[in-house]
């Protein structure tokens, strides 16, 4: 490596102090860790740091139904995430709290030079009000009927039954989530941040800064003109008070990211590093930040806008990844592949899963799937059948027969050079967050290396007389080559190249350490350094993951929501004559066709038998149903419904079904005897 040691601050995105680190998280952490430890690992001066996100109304809400104190809530949480954090070999620098005093006082730097630059605006606006609980209530707190289809008990920003979005005050029913009370409209002054001041800075800055994928979305944004950001929030609410307005706070979204800024000057502080030479409008290092796509509007507009107008450097890159699907969906909790870092580590060894997610991931935005088969067959496949078989077939040779003393000579340089000439690409690979491509070439190495093993056959020279040093020679080749394959890896398994350097003898994986062989070089006994992954392993965390989650469910305190019954959730509907009701032309249907719409994510497509005639269906009950199971049942449509054009075909009816929806949804079934296309009254 020529290049002088770069001095580098890297962040991954905050979590939020309300809830557990599950494996959807570690897809971030984990890539953030294993480029940050390339970076170390390359000589360079690579620093990390994050925090809990601990401010906000959910925070205060879910500390309440707790009967404790927010405090009390992020100060256990934040011990449960970093316990998974470590578990996982992230290695953070510093993990701190928004909720601190260093990010209270940037908080505050922040937004007062924003406002005497004359980037703050203040506007009235009306907002949904709980006037049981007196606050104002976050769109996620109100809930009620859909507008659109009716389906109960939705969010107040959107329908998950049928997509829709809309705001609060156009929910039927609405009910605030907090009290169970009629949410009422409400005035209050709120400020605001001028993102559009920085329009034209910004169009510049993302186009260096930002992945092209995501550079597409970002002129979309544009396109659409940049709003007003609303920064501020009215009492009683969790996270600092604005200085120059007593009783509105910052919105936790404004001071989260400034919880970079923090953490790492608390880190500056303890180790008596220059914090102005990282953070100053000037400064040569670089900064980093690893994000989920879905924040990227936070990271790519409000932030840099922010810094910009508060006269501290910009990142050098924002890089955005894809979310975790595992078997091909969602992660879901009564599948059980909604998997907790903790349930995972309580039968799994993190680095299969570091290991998998690197062979998966690439600089782009795409979702990764993490599919429980594949993740079994990849990592017994590439670590234990070839990498570590390298090691196990050559170590005990030269332990017994040498006294663990490699010879002083490389039979096959050719094949090191080669091996050592493949440094470079695959430092560009991690530099550019092309894991997937670095695992590829690496494991192409461990072939060529037991190959080079296979034809030499020392367990066949260690028989015969006389080839003891051919012996020796063969199997100091196999560990160099082994040696040079862990150091390629370390980054992403660093509990592996710990244990190795200490069978090896040797100091650590400095990158360019290996361009000296190990030679007439001493080394330990080898222990086996990984084994197999278990398939009962993986399906006992399945199972404890569903157990798991159940249990909290289950003791969770409810949420202190008015219980109400179905008929006062949705009163009957006004009276209707026989005549009126007759319209409606109801038909046991058969289900002969259940199918995913691609692309679609609420919607299942149905083929429905009427005893002779089928029509076409879409229905939005995908949430519920997985097709397998509707395929052959009885259910009732409205079959004289007029025909829908849907994005995704023509919908020539209605299955009937009861629920608020989500999982919560339950389609009818006729008797058994009943027969497709009798018609229901
Ligand atoms: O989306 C989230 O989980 C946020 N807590 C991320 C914050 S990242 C940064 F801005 F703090
Ligand atoms: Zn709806």
């Amino acid at each position: 490596m020529t290049d002088k040691q770069r001095k580098i601050l890297v962040t991954s995105a905050l979590p939020y102090a309300n809830g557990p680190i599950h494996l959807g998280h570690l897809v971030e952490y984990i890539q953030t860790d294993i480029w940050v430890r390339f970076q170390n690992q390359r000589g360079n001066h690579c620093t990390y740091v994050c925090a809990d996100d601990a401010h906000g109304t959910p925070i205060m809400l879910k500390a309440d139904q707790m009967g404790t104190s927010p405090q009390a809530l992020i100060e256990q949480v934040s011990q449960e995430h970093q316990r998974d954090f470590s578990g996982f070999m992230v290695g953070f620098d510093n993990y701190y709290s928004t909720h601190s005093e260093e990010n209270k006082h940037f908080a505050s730097l922040i937004y007062t030079r924003l406002r005497d630059g004359g980037h703050i605006a203040k506007k009235t606006i009306t907002q949904a009000y709980d006037p049981e609980k007196e606050m104002f209530l976050p769109d996620r707190f109100v809930k009620g009927d859909c507008p659109k289809c009716g389906a109960q008990d939705q969010y107040g920003d959107s329908c998950e039954a049928c997509g829709a979005t809309y705001s609060p005050v156009e929910l039927k029913n609405a009910y605030s989530a907090v009290s169970g009370a009629k949410p009422i409209e409400k005035e209050s002054e709120h400020y605001f941040f001028k993102l559009g001041d920085f329009e034209s800075f910004l169009r510049q800055w993302v186009d260096k800064h930002v992945q092209e994928q995501m550079v597409h979305k970002l002129n979309e944004w544009f396109e659409s003109g940049l709003q007003n950001w609303d920064i501020s929030r009215d009492a009683p609410y969790w996270g600092f008070e604005i200085p120059d307005a007593p009783g509105k706070y910052f919105y936790v979204w404004l001071d989260a990211p400034i919880g970079y800024i923090a953490s790492f000057k608390n880190w500056c502080d303890k180790n008596s590093v220059d914090f102005d030479e990282y953070w100053n409008e000037s400064s040569d290092t670089e900064l980093y930040h690893f994000i989920g796509k879905d924040i990227a509007y936070f990271h790519t507009l409000f932030w840099p806008a922010m810094l910009e107008g508060a006269g501290f450097r910009k990142p050098n890159g924002v890089f955005c990844h894809g979310f975790l699907t595992v078997n091909g969906q969602k992660m879901s909790k009564s599948r059980g592949t909604f998997i907790m870092a903790e349930t995972y580590l309580k039968h799994l060894r993190p680095e299969y899963l570091r290991y998998y997610f690197a062979a998966k991931l690439g600089s782009g935005i795409d979702d990764i799937d993490l599919s429980m088969d594949d993740f079994r067959m990849r990592v017994n496949a590439d670590l234990v059948n070839k990498v570590v078989n390298i090691a196990s077939r050559c170590a005990g040779f030269i332990k017994k027969k040498f006294d663990g003393k490699l010879s002083g000579q490389l039979v096959e340089q050719a094949l090191y050079n080669e091996a050592v000439a493949l440094a470079e690409p695959i430092a560009a690979a991690y530099e550019a967050r092309e894991y997937g491509k670095a695992m590829r070439e690496i494991m192409h190495l461990a072939d060529k290396a037991n190959q080079y093993i296979d034809t030499a056959e020392p367990w066949v020279l260690a028989k015969q007389e006389g080839k003891e040093q051919e012996v020796q020679d063969c199997c100091t080749m196999g560990i160099n080559l082994f040696r040079v394959i862990i150091s390629y890896l370390a980054p992403v398994l660093p509990q592996v190249a710990e244990e190795t350097a200490t069978f090896l003898n040797i100091d650590g994986f400095a990158w360019d350490a290996i361009q000296q062989p190990l030679l007439d070089h001493q080394i330990n006994k080898f222990k086996p350094l990984m084994q197999r992954v278990d398939e009962d392993k993986v399906n006992a965390m399945i199972e404890d993951s569903k157990a798991t989650l159940a249990a909290i469910a289950a003791t969770s305190p409810a949420a202190p929501v008015a219980q109400k019954t179905e008929l006062e959730k949705n009163p009957v509907a006004e009276e209707i004559s026989f005549d009126d009701f007759a319209k409606v032309d109801l038909r046991v249907a058969l289900i002969v066709k259940a199918e995913h719409v691609k692309g679609a994510d609420k919607l299942l497509q149905l083929t429905l038998d009427l005893g002779g005639d089928t029509c076409n269906v879409f229905a939005g009950i995908k949430s519920a149903y997985n097709p397998e199971d509707l395929e052959g049942k009885l259910t009732v449509m409205v079959a004289n419904l007029a025909p829908r054009k849907m994005k995704f075909g023509m919908s020539e009816g209605m299955v009937l079904a009861a629920g608020p929806g989500g999982k919560d949804l339950w389609i009818l079934e006729p008797h058994a005897g009943a027969q497709p296309g009798m018609r229901i009254m």
